[in-house]
């Protein structure tokens, strides 16, 4: 945590050219099998008989094709065919491109996903925990982990991160407190946080993780909004550095990847067995994987580790700075800083603006000024600094939120007592599996305080839980279910 406070003292937009010192960022262009291989495969066309039956967009309406282009269209296959490789088991162009990536984060083993950074939380609970193992979870994982635990019937041992209470959002975990839930409980056997959070909160992973060695507990890092880390020193150090086991990276969330293709990273010196891992893979992804999802994620490690990626994660950077600085002079707007006491990505930018509610200036910004942010909370918003954002895009949310500070906006009647981020802790009464598995009724939500929760309720973004299968239903969690009339519960 200190680590990034300190960088964050120290920036000047002249001590971000800094970058990683390793080999890839010196080639102006980086080798990229798998587009080699689909630019070879659009120019020397075949005659096929073979999925996807729309035969290179011959088999489409004429404004679909017109709409997304013939070129998407004509890229549209899957592995097996046309020598591209297959994923499962990793051949070809796509073994080579999943080698590079894994070269690129210093992995023992790296997998491309086109089931997004679901496919790979799902596919580590699959394969590593088993029915009644108990895992110690960061509260604020996303639901993908959850559903893991219900695939195979481990026990989740809550961490509750600290909660900000005045910005609606989640903290940092703090790694006394996984000390002190290991020290206790020497039948944990395994711990998974998530780092940053959706917000841009930093956990000091290197303590978690020196924790984790020291009980001998292997350590799963949700890094899915992390993965620029690797490609800037001031960026938080990756999980992968910190020493984690394994890591999870939505590549298409902000690493510039199309969108629901991610990776998964086994480290080099992992207690996992990654075989294990790759049969989970296997059995739970497509078997038709999207080539052209496949190929984003060569093309964006490649660019990710060109001097023109690195100089778009420093802009991003800088543009993330330029905004910062400026929005936190606004009248009535606060930003969330280093001066919190909180350690960030400062390349997600949570803030509010004074009598506004996070969903209220969300909205405001949607119909008035035509932005769209990333998500907002009972308090505030969140905007992401992306490598395909300019500093002029950030002049135009300044200028909106100078206007929006300045006027007298009221928010709006309908969002009271609505709330939508979930920081409620709590009472479990059974093992996900087992409530998700029992008999259910499905009832009114007002008759269901005092009853076990039957299914995950867990709203995105961020896909944070309210309540899992097997929680007690209490009052508290009313104001968060405004979108739901029934609960499925367990039977009496
Ligand atoms: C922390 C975290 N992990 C995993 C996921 C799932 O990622 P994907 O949407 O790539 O399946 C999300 C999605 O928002 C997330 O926030």
């Amino acid at each position: 945590m200190c680590i990034m406070i300190m960088k964050m003292k120290d920036f000047n937009s002249k001590n971000l050219i800094s970058f990683k010192e390793n080999a890839f960022f010196e080639q102006e262009e980086t080798y990229t099998p798998l587009v080699n291989a689909m630019r070879a495969y659009k120019e020397s066309p075949c005659t096929g008989f073979h999925i996807p039956g729309h035969n290179r967009g011959q088999g489409v309406l004429d404004s679909f094709s017109s709409l997304i282009g013939i070129d998407a269209l004509n890229l549209d296959t899957t592995d097996e065919f046309d020598n591209l490789g297959t994923l499962f088991p990793s051949s070809g162009a796509i073994d080579e491109a999943q080698r590079l990536a894994s070269k690129v984060f210093n992995s023992k083993r790296t997998f491309f996903l086109t089931g997004g950074s679901t496919i790979a939380n799902l596919a580590l609970a699959f394969a590593l925990t088993h029915p009644n193992d108990k895992i110690a979870i960061g509260r604020n994982c996303h639901r993908s982990v959850l559903s893991g635990m219900i695939i195979s019937g481990a026990n989740p041992q809550w961490i509750m991160p600290k909660k900000l209470d005045d910005w609606a959002i989640y903290g940092a975990l703090n790694p006394l407190e996984l000390q002190d839930r290991l020290e206790k409980n020497s039948d944990i056997s395994l711990v998974w946080v998530t780092n940053p959070t959706y917000e841009g909160v930093v956990s000091d992973v290197e303590a978690i993780a020196r924790v984790c060695h020291e009980f001998d507990v292997p350590l799963i890092v949700d890094e899915a909004h992390g993965c620029l880390w690797n490609f800037s020193n001031v960026l938080p150090k990756t999980a992968l550095e910190c020493g984690a086991d394994a890591v999870v990276h939505s590549l298409h969330k902000t690493g510039g990847s199309m969108t629901q293709s991610s990776m998964l990273h086994i480290s080099k010196n992992s207690r996992f067995d990654v075989h294990k891992v790759e049969h989970a893979l296997k059995l739970l992804h497509t078997t038709s994987p999207s080539l052209l999802l496949l190929t984003s994620l060569d093309a964006a490690r490649a660019y990710l580790s060109s001097k023109k990626g690195n100089l778009a994660i420093k802009n991003a950077i800088d543009n993330a700075l330029y905004f910062r600085e400026r929005a936190s002079k606004i009248n009535g707007v606060k930003v969330l800083n280093s001066l919190s006491g909180v350690a960030f990505d400062v390349t997600k930018i949570f803030l509010k603006v004074d009598g506004l509610s996070g969903k209220r200036l969300e909205s405001i910004l949607e119909l008035d000024f035509s932005i769209e942010i990333e998500s907002a909370s009972d308090e505030g918003i969140l905007i992401l600094s992306n490598i395909g954002n300019t500093q002029e895009e950030f002049n135009v949310l300044l200028n909106a939120l100078n206007k929006i500070a300045s006027s007298n906006y009221p928010d709006l009647a309908y969002l009271e007592g609505i709330k939508f981020m979930p920081l409620t802790a709590p009472k479990v009464v059974m093992s996900p599996r087992e409530a998700y598995f029992s008999k259910k009724e499905r009832i009114n939500k007002q008759d269901a305080i005092g009853r076990i929760c039957a299914e995950v309720i867990a709203l995105c973004p961020p896909g944070i839980s309210v309540l899992l299968p097997g929680e007690l239903i209490c009052e508290h969690h009313l104001p968060y279910l405004s979108d739901f009339s029934e609960i499925d519960v367990l039977e009496k």
